[in-house]
């Protein structure tokens, strides 16, 4: 702190500590070491982000992508985008076969995979913000490869959930299954030689190892091979890029979230407008009928808009007018405050014309775990809200032989047809349509939250594909309106509409002891309304941190088996 005194950004004035929050104890604790020895949050961030690839690898990793927002201890925003890309031989038909879409060549094969983006993320991370020598953030993640660590409870299960795809790449059967063709086991010591050898020469010859050189190659060629389409042109071409952050005041509270390609800080920022006007705070307390009746108005309205609207924005126009305070307005005009809105179609913003519309059905989608969201903070004041993901659990099961690095399936984050829905259940239109070269269209939601000074108070995101959207909204508003700790937001029990299909999911099996659970007789009340009802496990899984005075909470989700510091 004492090079920090004198400095004008205020921060000084606070004696403020550190903290690091993700889903893996050894991530948590890369982190902290990092921040520990000299690393500030965004070396913290990068560590824990490759650690969080070898040991919990099902959710994120090398082959897959991540956003990333950073609030600087001299006040600069960055929204770093290493979304993941389509080749340039990807096109609209592409997932087709005999004029019928295919989910399954989105979600599993070599077709799914999009341009992996995270080392070029990290690099862009580095370049920009951070301290420690690049080669030291690779450290921890390279140890818990070559030396191994124990194959934790979602490793396991997600292995065995998804053996028959797995066992049907022998660089992923040779890494997931014992010799006897077992799988990995839940417990069980896993080394990952590849990996490690592949991470190490990222932090020997820079990605430029990755993206130019030995891997890209390797990747391309085997890709080719079983049917693929990516090319050493499509890993030479791909850039991060650097977005402008969403702002938006909520009461008292700055609110910064993700643009385009994610849908997370558009639909944050709109229903936050819509919520403003409620007395959400004292709803949440007293008559919680009344604040998960207004939640998921404002859900239906978002994601109707983020279905037919969204997309990557180098690509289509995102209507600004989604953001206007006037939009907000006009899209609750027809909110009742005891019934459900049947009918919810897209709004129109102004200023923008029709475009194709994809029918759909609507679909529940699949139950299915994926993406990580971790953070940190630092004492003299960097904020890291960084969001990484292969898609779903092991992204497209696809492992390049001799580097350990498993490649994601986020073309299936596309509309790949019409009448399609991906594995979420999500529907989207032309917006979201395949191209070349574009980006498809996220849910992850980094947050950061400012307070009427311009200093950071709290950060929040979330995994869990669309409900990610909805979890970091619900964390936000049970700090800032309901006045929870970040612990207690965090266990409070979530709910989730994602306008197609029209049900309200509401957490009832998640083993959390809140006092906030949703008793019968606010269910009753919520049927008597018009809400068709579905229970659900656990939705999403959010960390955190809280600035409350001078004081860092952080917080990991306890519906995982994460670990927080502060
Ligand atoms: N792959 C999940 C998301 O980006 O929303």
């Amino acid at each position: 702190m004492g090079s920090l005194l004198g400095r004008s950004h205020g921060w000084d004035r606070l004696t403020v500590n550190r903290g690091a929050a993700t889903v893996h104890p050894l991530a948590t604790r890369s982190a902290m070491r990092i921040l520990q020895s000299g690393g500030n949050a965004i070396d913290a961030a990068i560590s824990a982000s490759l650690v969080l690839g070898v040991v919990d690898g099902h959710n994120s990793g090398i082959g897959g992508g991540c956003l990333v927002l950073i609030r600087r201890s001299n006040g600069q925003i960055l929204a770093i985008d290493g979304r993941e890309t389509a080749g340039q031989a990807a096109h609209e038909g592409m997932f087709l076969r005999d004029g019928k879409a295919d989910p399954k060549l989105s979600q599993d094969g070599p077709l799914a995979c999009a341009v992996p983006s995270q080392i070029a993320a990290i690099k862009h991370m580095h370049t920009q913000a951070g301290r420690l020598p690049w080669r030291e953030l690779f450290e921890d993640a390279h140890k818990a490869a070559f030396d191994g660590a124990p194959a934790s409870k979602s490793i396991g299960r997600t292995i065995a959930a998804e053996a028959d795809q797995l066992r049907k790449y022998p660089a992923s059967k040779a890494i997931y299954f014992h010799a006897d063709g077992t799988p990995i086991r839940e417990g069980e010591p896993w080394v990952q030689k590849d990996l490690a050898s592949t991470l190490q020469n990222i932090a020997d010859h820079g990605a430029e190892w990755f993206y130019e050189g030995p891997f890209a190659k390797a990747c391309a060629d085997y890709l080719e091979s079983i049917g693929g389409v990516l090319t050493r042109q499509d890993f030479l071409a791909y850039q991060p890029k650097e977005r402008a952050a969403i702002r938006t005041k909520y009461r008292n509270y700055e609110v910064i979230g993700f643009p385009p390609p994610s849908s997370g800080g558009m639909h944050i920022a709109q229903m936050l407008m819509m919520l403003e006007p409620y007395p959400v705070g004292a709803w949440m307390r007293s008559r919680p009928d009344a604040y998960y009746h207004l939640l998921c108005e404002a859900m239906k309205r978002a994601f109707a808009d983020r279905a037919h609207w969204l997309g990557d924005s180098d690509f289509v126009d995102v209507p600004q007018g989604l953001l206007a305070p006037e939009y907000s307005v006009d899209r609750m005009a027809d909110f009742l405050d005891s019934r459900s809105t049947d009918g919810i179609e897209h709004g129109w913003p102004n200023g923008v014309l029709e475009r194709e519309i994809l029918s759909s059905e609507p679909s529940p989608g699949e139950d299915r775990k994926h993406t990580t969201h971790l953070t940190a903070a630092d004492e003299e004041g960097n904020w890291v809200a960084m969001t990484c993901t292969v898609n779903t659990s092991w992204g497209c099961k696809v492992t390049v032989p001799g580097t350990g690095v498993m490649l994601n399936n986020q073309m299936d984050d596309f509309s790949i047809a019409p009448g399609t829905p991906n594995a979420f259940g999500l529907v989207g239109s032309e917006s979201n349509a395949v191209a070349p070269g574009k980006r498809p269209l996220s849910s992850m939601s980094p947050t950061i939250v400012l307070d009427s000074t311009g200093q950071p108070v709290l950060t929040a995101g979330a995994a869990g594909g669309p409900r990610i959207i909805n979890a970091t909204l619900q964390v936000l508003l049970r700090v800032l309106d309901g006045g929870c700790s970040v612990a207690e937001a965090l266990a409070a029990p979530r709910v989730h509409h994602q306008w197609r299909p029209d049900q309200l999911l509401f957490e009832d099996q998640t083993g959390i002891d809140s006092p906030w659970a949703i008793t019968p007789e606010t269910r009753q009340r919520l049927s008597a309304m018009g809400h068709p009802l579905k229970a659900s496990g656990a939705l999403a899984i959010s960390q955190a941190i809280h600035r409350q005075g001078n004081r860092l909470a952080a917080a990991h989700d306890p519906r995982a088996q994460g670990a927080s510091e502060s």
